[in-house]
């Protein structure tokens, strides 16, 4: 078994750990991690890992952590009921060759990993989905999956969140990191919103790319804010950049309608510009809450349609941009990792792995 960690005090150092595969108990299954995406979202996983607990998922040695991932996995071996060798799965994974899981509500199409490390955590992440009857899956979509479906899914949240409390009727929306992924999906679902008026925020290296996409109405580099139209506007902030949040409310102040932050990609400058900062108190958008709240309102299952039907357009569409970059072995794999750690990424490109 391979193990890709990080040390937990210090992202920059990686190492790779060789041991005996475990073998599984009466009531576990030993899943073989067959690929998994990695974007600047893995890198907040290991960022926010201690205060989110996302160490927690897949333990490692003291100091030390598993960054968890999205992505494939196939069962290799099982002592668990209704759990099938050969089955292919979707789901988080950590950077590993293998992952011992205690499946539970094992059915056709998956099983949820009862492991107890896991039971105080999240249970959005704790779903293993057959391949077989998932409504997202396609053979030859499988690495635009990996990249962007955990993705796409805050995205349809923050779109949704947006709509339904009315702040895309109030002025123009501007997305920083616009180049992101996560900010692409948000603005290709707000694009179709009647009305609503898009602003991307990027750095000028990436200007010519967002203008590209065709889905931002304009493209602004963070150094020209200051040029925008003053007037009531909401801000989806998707890096955490200090200076740019600070540009933002220093720019349109009090009426500034809404702040969403949603992402720490500069994961070195948390919480600067805090405390100061003119117009409304930037918003911590927290996934989990929003899926609670349409879950309560349409179901499980009815917010899972809405989802899988947005992602298809989406999913057609990315596939005439993206270029999934493959690697993999552990030299691939710590080269992808410091590569988006440091934010060196195209960001047409997005990393593909297996260890
Ligand atoms: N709260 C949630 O539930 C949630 C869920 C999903 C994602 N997110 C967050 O959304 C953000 C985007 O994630 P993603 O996976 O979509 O990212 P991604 O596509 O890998 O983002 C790449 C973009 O981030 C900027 N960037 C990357 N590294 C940087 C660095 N070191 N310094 C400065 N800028 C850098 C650049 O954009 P620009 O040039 O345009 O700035 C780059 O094009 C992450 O912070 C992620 O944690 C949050």
């Amino acid at each position: 078994m391979t193990d890709f960690l990080v040390k937990r005090d210090d992202l920059r150092e990686c190492r790779v750990v060789e041991s005996e595969p475990p073998a599984p108990e009466p009531g576990q299954a030993l899943l073989r991690v067959d690929s998994f995406g990695l974007t600047a979202n893995n890198v907040t996983y290991a960022v926010m890992g201690e205060a989110m607990s996302y160490w927690d998922f897949f333990p490692a040695e003291h100091g030390w952590g598993r960054v968890p991932m999205w992505g494939f996995a196939e069962v290799e071996r099982s002592e668990a009921e209704g759990v099938d060798p050969g089955t292919r799965l979707f789901g988080y994974l950590p950077p590993s060759s293998h992952l011992l899981v205690t499946p539970a509500d094992a059915d056709g199409t998956g099983f949820v990993d009862a492991s107890p490390h896991r039971a105080a955590l999240p249970s959005a992440y704790h779903r293993y989905l057959a391949t077989g009857s998932d409504p997202f899956y396609s053979t030859d979509s499988e690495a635009i999956q990996m990249l962007l479906r955990p993705l796409f899914f805050t995205s349809f949240l923050i779109d949704d969140q947006l709509d339904d409390e009315g702040l895309t009727g109030r002025g123009p929306i501007a997305i920083a990191s616009a180049s992101s992924k996560t900010a692409i999906a948000a603005a290709f679902l707000l694009a179709r919103r009647e009305g609503v008026e898009l602003i991307g925020l990027t750095s000028a290296g990436n200007a010519g790319f967002v203008e590209g996409l065709g889905i931002y109405d304009r493209t602004v580099a963070y150094d020209a804010i200051g040029e925008l139209e003053r007037g009531p506007a909401a801000f989806v902030d998707m890096a955490g950049d200090g200076a740019v949040r600070q540009a933002v409310h220093a720019h349109f102040g009090d009426e500034l309608v809404h702040s969403m932050a949603v992402g720490v990609t500069h994961w070195e400058d948390l919480g600067a510009g805090a405390g100061d900062l003119p117009g409304p108190k930037p918003a911590f958008f927290f996934a989990p809450d929003r899926v609670s709240k349409r879950a309560k309102d349409w179901g499980r299952a009815g917010l899972e349609t809405r989802v899988a039907e947005s992602w298809r357009p989406f999913c057609e569409w990315t596939a005439g941009w993206l270029e999934p970059v493959p690697g993999s072995g552990f030299d691939a794999v710590e080269s992808a990792y410091k590569d988006v750690l440091e934010g060196r990424v195209a960001p047409r490109q997005a990393h593909v792995l297996s260890l």
